[in-house]
């Protein structure tokens, strides 16, 4: 791409941007990221988040997910394999979900099975269309195996997913949840192909896998406490974060997200 078409790509970007409700109210309110306002919908509609409540926040950075969580009260632990900037109250660990030592350090932050997974993951695009999709139901799948050890009976899942892939992930899901339902948030954008399924109670299978069951053993991968003053732990923090939170995030970190602009 040349240096002409990516400066003309930014400036739409930055138009945009500036156009955006959401945007600006994110930043108002001291969010990371725009996609907060999905998940607000989506906690107003099905009461996903109740005070005291484990949540473990899937492809959290940069965070407004977990943020939002945070100030209704919940333990969250949130992962992702981007650096994010800390959050007072939550538990950050840095890693790639598929990976053993991930699932292991994040089923030990849990400290046992959470009430509500929430998984606004997204596989990296290539812009193929059948690729995406397919990237995207594996990862689903590999969510949807991972809550038996993670998730407790009786508890939430919201799974993004794109167009397409809920004919291979629904009958997956139906499976392991008494209700199943698609939902398109008003916040998401009109040209995204986004959908979120909203599970409600989980229904583990007769045979849990031995390993990485939340509230076991220790783990390898990077696990940090929220709001950068605790040490290093495993252990949900006691205190949800305050309200409002910090609202200035630092500046982007290359290839982290540390990043001062609300996003989608
Ligand atoms: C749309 S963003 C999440 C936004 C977040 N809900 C928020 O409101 O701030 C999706 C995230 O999924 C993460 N991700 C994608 N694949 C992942 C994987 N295999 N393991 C961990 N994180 C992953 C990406 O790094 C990215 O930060």
């Amino acid at each position: 791409m040349s240096r002409r078409r990516r400066s003309a790509s930014s400036t739409r970007w930055l138009q945009r941007q500036a156009r955006d409700p959401y945007v600006r109210r994110a930043r108002a309110e001291g969010y990371r990221a725009r996609s907060v306002y999905k998940l607000e919908e989506l906690d107003r509609r099905f009461r996903l988040l109740r005070p005291g409540a484990r949540v473990l926040d899937l492809g959290a950075a940069p965070g407004s997910w977990s943020q939002y969580a945070a100030r209704r009260g919940c333990r969250v632990v949130a992962v992702d394999r981007l650096e994010m900037a800390p959050i007072e109250g939550v538990v950050v660990v840095r890693g790639d979900i598929r990976e053993a030592a991930t699932q292991r350090a994040m089923a030990a932050a849990l400290g046992g099975p959470a009430e509500v997974v929430l998984s606004d993951l997204a596989p990296d695009a290539t812009g193929d269309r059948t690729t995406d999709r397919l990237r995207a139901e594996a990862v689903a799948e590999e969510i949807l195996e991972l809550l038996a050890r993670l998730l407790r009976p009786g508890g939430w899942l919201v799974l993004k997913l794109v167009a397409g892939a809920e004919a291979a992930i629904r009958p997956l899901a139906q499976a392991r949840f008494a209700k199943v339902r698609f939902v398109r948030p008003r916040a998401t954008r009109a040209e995204s192909s986004e959908l979120y399924l909203v599970c409600e109670a989980y229904r583990p299978p007769a045979e849990l896998p031995a390993e990485a069951t939340a509230g076991s053993g220790p783990a390898s991968a990077e696990v940090m406490a929220g709001g950068g003053e605790q040490p290093p732990a495993v252990t949900t923090p006691s205190a949800p974060a305050p309200s409002p939170p910090a609202g200035d995030e630092p500046a982007p970190a290359p290839g982290g997200h540390g990043r001062s602009r609300p996003r989608s």
